[in-house]
């Protein structure tokens, strides 16, 4: 990563809205929120301007569809998960200065002034679209509302926008057999006018802005720039339904904003209320408005779209606005080698976590183990073993010994200090050294190796513990001895402070233990380093600090996850293929057909049809022609030059006079539509397709 040159005098951190229709699990944790309260602590230690913003997504068809089964309204739901997730995050030490929710007031009024800021500036194009409609209720159909058979793996439940079995994004259209999941009835084609934001017009910028940003992750660099390689296209911000926030438009009465432009509207509104609360309601301003604001955007890599691409275009697009100046986006986690999956219980809950285990013992392994730039994996059995041997046998135990030394031998006074040795040198070195070098980890977004560093200092203290051997020295060296001891306990000290942003509740504790004023949260991070405890400094009392994990506490839960695994298992391999196909062929008989890459050199349409095109293509060094019936979908102007897949020997045909020499790949889905197979990146004219 490069290191950036920007001026910055403020930060502004935000974590992804989490929906509130369910209860917050590990993979939230790890996706928007760990990691940036991790990264909002060290900047406050930091003494920097940041302010920390979050709140709950009270909006989109989900949190309809959990009312309907609960038979509750909407707002009952998203009042219920508000609070619940608001006091699991606390519990969780994820220090927000502000948790909001869209269903407020201040949230619905700024996404309507956005929106019809954006309409006044004519950025938005309008049209009648086709959309599913269920006679029974006159309701229009979100996509989720819709359920049918997958077209590509052939799952009977597959929902309008998405196939929970295979993954595959689906439009409801594509679906086989569309049901109203409301009725059950076949729905029907209805037209209704939509607002578009025309994500095209924005191309150029987003990618001149993109290419601005080397520093960024690569696994969200590569996303974003696989969307604009493909090519930004039209996206509806406005919905037919009577959940969300109104279009403020007299025209466009009963419809309500598209739940991914309220959304991330949800930070402004977040800041504008916090600002209020403070009494200084233009505070917002400072920290959305000037260009001098780092903005900060945690979140899972299934909102880089949003994040990168739509929420920065509609800010573009406004003009007031600073654009995020990193998007840290994480990938997936999945628990005990599954992906997880809410409506089968598969998951880690915090609010259930929490009865059972403090705070910093996940937070420790989560950050250690976070999906910064691939897929992690959560097992109970390597928590317990990073909390036993990590937390407990390194930091807890270095601490602990200290503290229970100097209570013995010294009445629980800081010793003084006499020459130090090349030991101690070194000893205090390694802790002058670790604020920067931590801090430039946490700084670069690597909180892995940040959190390994802090480690680093926890083995090096008991190394130092035991290399100087106070125990022998106590009675033949009490100089040396006293030395080591100070020495020790300005490492607790240092410690403490490394963790605060880490294990902020056991970094208080070791406060307290040293008998130290005030909190960690508040000391100078760059001060952490420093030997500051004075001789003669009384210290608190010992106390446990991490507590060993029994095999007892974690079997239960690998247990639960066991059964769960097996039954999900079993009902996928009961799954008969609802795939109608033609008979089985042998591997032999594939291997007769002949399929190649072609280049597309001349195009034209076949006179008198309205349905085929003459091609000339290249195939390698040969050239041929063949015809297709594409001309419905594809026009000849944008086909040439176009890299096509074809069987190369099929025997000849002649279509309307015309010989045909091959045919093309194409894929045609249940309402007719064709879609040419192409290779997904750049191979030679000629290329076998096995
Ligand atoms: O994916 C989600 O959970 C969304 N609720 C995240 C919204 S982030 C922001 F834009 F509000
Ligand atoms: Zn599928």
């Amino acid at each position: 990563m490069k290191k950036e040159e920007k001026e910055y005098k403020r930060i502004l951190v935000t974590s992804a809205l989490p929906y509130a229709n369910g209860p917050i699990h590990l993979g939230h944790l790890a996706g928007a929120y760990l990691l940036a309260d991790i990264y909002v602590r060290y900047q406050r230690m930091k003494k920097r301007d940041v302010l920390y913003i979050c709140g709950s997504d009270e909006h989109g068809v989900p949190i309809t569809i959990a009312a309907g089964k609960k038979g509750v309204t909407p707002q009952e739901i998203v009042n219920e998960f508000h609070f619940r997730n608001k006091v699991a995050f606390e519990k969780f030490g994820i220090s927000f200065d502000y948790y909001g929710r869209t269903s407020s007031k201040v949230h619905h009024q700024t996404s309507q002034e956005i929106f019809l800021n954006l309409h006044a500036k004519g950025i938005f194009s309008k049209r009648v679209e086709k959309q599913l409609y269920d006679e029974k209720i006159d309701m229009f159909l979100p996509d989720r509302y819709v359920k049918g058979t997958c077209p590509v793996c052939g799952y009977a439940e597959a929902y309008g926008d998405q196939c929970e079995k295979c993954g595959s994004s689906l439009s409801p259209a594509e679906l086989i057999e569309p049901k109203s999941v409301l009725t059950g009835d076949v729905p029907v084609y209805k037209e209704t006018m939509h607002w578009f934001l025309p994500l095209g017009r924005f191309q150029q910028r987003i990618e001149k802005w993109i290419e601005s940003k080397p520093h960024w992750k690569t696994n969200v660099l590569g996303q974003v720039r696989s969307w604009l390689k493909e090519g930004l296209s039209d996206r509806a911000v406005t919905r037919d339904l009577s959940w969300g926030v109104a279009v403020p438009l007299e025209e466009a009465k009963g419809k309500v904003l598209y739940v991914w432009f309220d959304a991330p509207i949800g930070y402004i509104s977040a800041t504008k209320e916090w600002a209020q609360e403070k009494n200084d309601p233009d505070l917002w301003k400072t920290y959305w408005q000037r260009q001098d604001t780092r903005l900060v955007h945690f979140i899972g890599k299934d909102n880089i779209v949003f994040h990168c691409i739509m929420f920065p275009a509609m800010l573009m697009a406004h003009g007031d606005y600073v654009l995020p100046d990193n998007v840290p986006a994480n990938e997936f986690l999945n628990l005990e080698g599954n992906k997880l999956s809410t409506s089968k219980n598969y998951a880690v809950w915090l609010e259930d976590y929490l009865e059972r285990f403090p705070p910093d013992p996940l937070r420790y392994y989560l950050a250690n183990n976070a999906p910064e730039t691939k897929d992690a994996d959560f097992t109970w059995q390597e928590f317990q073993q990073r909390n036993n041997s990590e937390l407990a046998d390194i930091i807890g135990n270095f601490i602990n010994r200290t503290l229970t030394f100097v209570d013995k031998r010294y009445h629980g006074l800081v010793p003084e200090y006499g020459e130090y040795d090349d030991l101690d040198k070194t000893m205090l070195d390694v802790l002058k050294k670790a604020p920067k070098k931590i801090g430039l980890y946490f700084e670069q977004f690597e909180f892995r190796k940040g959190i390994n560093a802090f480690m680093d200092v926890g083995r090096m203290s008991n190394k130092y513990f035991n290399d100087q051997e106070p125990w022998t020295t106590v009675t033949k060296q009490p100089g040396k001895c006293a030395t080591t001891l100070n020495i020790c306990l300005q490492a607790c000290r240092s410690l403490a402070i490394l963790m605060g942003p880490i294990l902020p509740f056991s970094a208080e504790k070791v406060w307290r233990m040293l008998g130290l004023d005030g909190v960690v949260a508040r000391q100078l991070w760059d001060d952490a380093g420093s030997p500051a405890l004075k001789p003669g400094h009384k210290l608190g009392q010992a106390d446990i600090l991490f507590k060993k994990i029994e095999d007892s506490d974690i079997e239960p839960e690998i247990e639960r996850l066991k059964k769960i695994a097996a039954e999900m298992m079993e009902r996928k391999n009961s799954e008969k293929p609802v795939v109608q196909t033609k008979p089985k062929i042998s591997f032999d008989d594939f291997g007769k057909i002949e399929l190649r890459v072609a280049t597309v050199l001349e195009a034209g349409r076949v006179e008198k049809t309205d349905k085929l095109l003459q091609l000339r293509i290249r195939i390698g060094d040969e050239t041929r022609q063949i015809v297709a019936g594409i001309a419905a979908w594809y026009s000849p102007e944008n086909l040439v030059g176009k890299k096509i897949t074809v069987i190369a020997n099929l025997e000849p045909a002649t279509i309307r006079g015309i010989e045909s020499n091959g045919m093309l790949l194409a894929a045609e889905d249940e309402s007719g539509q064709l879609s040419l197979i192409v290779p997904d990146r750049d191979v030679a004219s000629g290329a076998k397709i096995r």
